[in-house]
This record gives structure tokens, C-alpha cells and sequence, in this order.
């Protein structure tokens, strides 16, 4: 199987910007531009896998994870540690949970390597709650509409990487002296091109 053979096998039945509509009206947030939904594709992940030297062992973290298609597309390409992601809604994170358990059940028992034994985690809760400690590469496709004060907020929050960590911002870059930047390369999501922003915790 391909990578983008994994839209089939886990996701003809995830409908995730409807799950997203349903999650942000249920909290009242329906017109908040900080939750907006948009997908990536298996070309993205495979060009942010490329351009942060993703290796054997490496922990992997989507911020903002949706139904987990960065998730599980990384953790195909590479045999990650850990592949981990971070969804606030909880319609979305269900989402992502059952495409897990699927990619376990069905898709890791027929690999020959080390993808058989990577970890997929999939949190609900807030981007700005969670541990990065152990983070390798970390990825923020949320931040494409993020405000200057949830941009400040997420900088901060990415101070808190150890040194050496890979980050990319999508569309949306930093501009804190703790973060090298590295790179700006196009990348084609699922909703049009986008600019991958690639830095080092210094
Ligand atoms: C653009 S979508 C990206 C989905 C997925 N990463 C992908 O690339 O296919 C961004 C997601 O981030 C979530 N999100 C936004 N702010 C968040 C926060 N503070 N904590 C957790 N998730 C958040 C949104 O609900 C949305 O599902």
C-alpha cells in the first residue's frame, strides 16, 4: 500500500469538516477563526517529513491533529517512536481514536519494520497544555489562522522544546530568537498551497 492508499483504508467515512462544524457549535465557537479546519495531504506530510530529516525513532507531534491524517500519514512514512497528536474538539479527537485503533488493527501488522512497533497517541485537549518535552518534530498546521496574540502565545509555548527540535509553522511563521529558521518551502495541502515554515530550537 501507498500513502495516500491510507485515505481509503481509514478515512472514507470520516467526514472531518462536518465533525468540526458540529464540535465548535457544541462549544459555541462555530465562528472562531483559531479553530478553522482544513486537511493535509499525503504529499504534504511526506514534504515536512523531508525537509525536518525525520528518522528511525524520532517522537513526532501534530498540533491540532483533527482526525489524525498527519498523524498516521507520518508514522507511514517514517519509522517514527512515537507519533502523537492534539485535537481540542472532542467530535475530532473520536475521530482520530477510531482511525488509530483501524491502523493498528489493519495497516501496522503488515509492515516488515519498525513502523509495526510506533506508538500512536492521539490527546484531547489544548495545543497550549501539552507536554513537548519529548518532541523531536513538531507541527502546527492550526496556526494557518491564529491571531498575533495566539501566535505570540504558540511562540511561547514552543520555547518549552528541547534544543535540536525540528518545528514547522504552516503558513504563519515565528519570530522569537529562540527558534533558527531554517527554511520556506511551498506545500500543497488539502485546502491549496501553503508555506512550511521549518526552525530549530536553538
Ligand atoms: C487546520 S486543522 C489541521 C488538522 C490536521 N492537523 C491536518 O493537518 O489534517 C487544525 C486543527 O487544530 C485544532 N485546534 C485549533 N486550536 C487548538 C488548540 N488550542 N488545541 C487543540 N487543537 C486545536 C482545530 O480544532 C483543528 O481541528
Amino acid at each position: 500500500m501507498t500513502v495516500s492508499g491510507l485515505q481509503d483504508a481509514l478515512f472514507t467515512d470520516i467526514a472531518g469538516y462536518s465533525l468540526s462544524a458540529l464540535g465548535k457549535m457544541a462549544i459555541g465557537r462555530e465562528a472562531d477563526p483559531a479553530l478553522t479546519y482544513g486537511e493535509c495531504t499525503p504529499e504534504a506530510v511526506a514534504h515536512i517529513l523531508a525537509i525536518t530529516g525525520a528518522k528511525q525513532g524520532d517522537v513526532f507531534y501534530d498540533l491540532g491533529s483533527g482526525t489524525g491524517k498527519m498523524v498516521v500519514y507520518a508514522a507511514f512514512l517514517v519509522p517514527l517512536k512515537k507519533s502523537v497528536g492534539v485535537e481540542l474538539l472532542p467530535e475530532l479527537h473520536k475521530a482520530a481514536a477510531t482511525v488509530g485503533d483501524r491502523y493498528r488493527q489493519e495497516i501496522q501488522p503488515q509492515f516488515q519494520d519498525q513502523r509495526r512497533e510506533t506508538a500512536l497517541s492521539f490527546q484531547l485537549g489544548d495545543i497550549f497544555e501539552t507536554d513537548l518535552s519529548d518532541a523531536d518534530i513538531v507541527v502546527s498546521h492550526c496556526c494557518t489562522c491564529f491571531d498575533d496574540a495566539l501566535m505570540q502565545k504558540l511562540s511561547d509555548k514552543l520555547e518549552a522544546c528541547k534544543p535540536g527540535t525540528r518545528i514547522v509553522t504552516i503558513t504563519r511563521g515565528l519570530s522569537s530568537p529562540a527558534f533558527e529558521s531554517v527554511s520556506m518551502t511551498p506545500c500543497q495541502m488539502g485546502w491549496g498551497q501553503a508555506t512550511a515554515n521549518l526552525y530549530r530550537r536553538r
